[in-house]
């Protein structure tokens, strides 16, 4: 297999690079990342010496490049993670979500829609766009979970413009039969993963005895899905998915923001040495609530189970375990992303310097 990787100096791009260099070593991968501030060429950094391995710094959105480099390469696979991926961000400033998110996966879809055609349309190519749980909207507390017939309801910016690829990537295989699938996953969590994010956010404050900004009442729930789980389910979904159907993954994990926030102060409490601030529940503070900020997402993952045997192997304790350990060996990875352009993004959003 050749598999052009889009995003793959990200959060979950990255660990799907080391997923698939592990498991697959004669495959060729191909890593496409405009290396925006939430990419980081050191994710992958091991990786560049390995001999069917590239590295490619560009956008989505470039036409030329993407051309070229699909039949420079002769790529068979595309895993399409590369998106802005905050609800924050795209609150303060939503033009970057429809540039990269709609114009750039459309434009990724119309070249190797191009490519496949001239290629002869073999059956074996596949085209994985990887989106997310929150294009279904907000579930209230008895709602049942998301299916992949629950209509589409996108409440934020972030979640209109994944709403929007996600329509286009379906678009692609009913009218020309190029064969993409769509993975809609809750929130995922893990090593390399952006300090914006709850999870890491919530590490790296207790870390420096900082505060740990709640949002509203701290009652909104999300599911929670270590990402290594999520990576396995996208690995099945490439072998075995069928091409124009839509697959929902989730950790079967649903906890309410304040009960996640306490469980990780309590499991730093214990892993950490010398926190600054012990217990780190005084760290909590509720906070002005996000705009338009979605209650609740639960994912019915019944279909990839069933269909495809995906099931996942990693609870909350235990992702939050090895989660927290990675933060605690890794502060040389974290302590630069903490940039000028962090702070300026902190204090727009909590109106303080972390
Ligand atoms: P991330 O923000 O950590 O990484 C995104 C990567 O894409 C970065 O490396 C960035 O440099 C790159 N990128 C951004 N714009 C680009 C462009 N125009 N051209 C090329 N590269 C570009 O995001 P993530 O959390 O790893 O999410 C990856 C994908 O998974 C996204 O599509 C996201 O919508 C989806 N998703 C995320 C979650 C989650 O919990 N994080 C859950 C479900 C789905
Ligand atoms: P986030 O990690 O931004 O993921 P998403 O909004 O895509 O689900 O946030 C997860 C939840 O945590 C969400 O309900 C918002 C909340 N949250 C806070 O309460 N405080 C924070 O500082 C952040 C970043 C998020």
């Amino acid at each position: 297999m050749t598999i052009l990787i889009t995003g793959g100096a990200g959060f979950i791009g990255s660990n799907f690079v080391h997923h698939w260099c592990n498991n697959y070593p004669n495959d060729r991968v191909i890593v496409l990342d405009a290396l925006t501030y939430a990419g980081n060429r050191q994710n992958i950094a091991p990786l560049e010496s390995l001999e069917n391995f590239r590295f490619v710094q560009g956008n989505i959105g470039d036409r030329s490049l993407i051309d070229s480099l699909l039949r420079a390469e002769n790529v068979d696979t595309v895993a399409h993670f590369a998106a802005e991926s905050h609800v924050d961000r795209s609150i303060l400033g939503p033009d970057a979500f429809i540039q990269t998110n709609v114009v750039g996966t459309f434009t990724l879809l119309d070249s190797f829609r191009h490519y496949w055609t001239e290629k002869g349309s073999p059956e074996n190519y596949r085209f994985l766009h990887v989106s997310t749980d929150e294009v279904y909207g907000s579930l209230g507390p008895d709602d049942p979970a998301f299916t992949e017939t629950t209509p589409y309801a996108p409440n934020s910016p972030y979640s209109a413009s994944k709403a929007a690829s996600d329509h286009l990537a379906r678009a692609y295989f009913h009218t020309y039969k190029v064969p993409t699938i769509i993975t809609n996953c809750s929130n995922n969590y893990g090593p390399y993963h952006f300090p914006e994010k709850l999870i890491p956010l919530m590490c790296i404050n207790i870390l420096l005895g900082k505060p740990l900004p709640v949002y509203g009442d701290g009652q909104n729930i999300r599911d929670w899905l270590f990402v290594l789980d999520h990576c396995k389910a996208l690995d099945i979904v490439i072998h075995k998915g069928q091409p124009g159907e839509t697959y929902n993954v989730g950790g079967n994990n649903e906890v309410k923001n304040i009960d996640l926030v306490t469980l990780l102060c309590e499991l730093m409490d214990e892993l950490a040495p010398d926190l600054p601030v012990k217990p780190s529940k005084q760290l909590i503070t509720f906070v002005k609530d996000r705009p338009g900020h979605d209650r609740r997402y639960a994912i019915d993952a019944t279909k990839i189970k069933t269909e495809l045997g995906w099931t996942p192997e990693v609870t909350v304790e235990e992702g939050l375990r090895k989660t927290i350990q990675w933060f605690l060996n890794n502060r040389e990875w974290w302590q630069p992303l903490l940039s000028q352009e962090y702070q300026d993004y902190y204090q727009k959003v909590y109106g303080v310097s972390v």
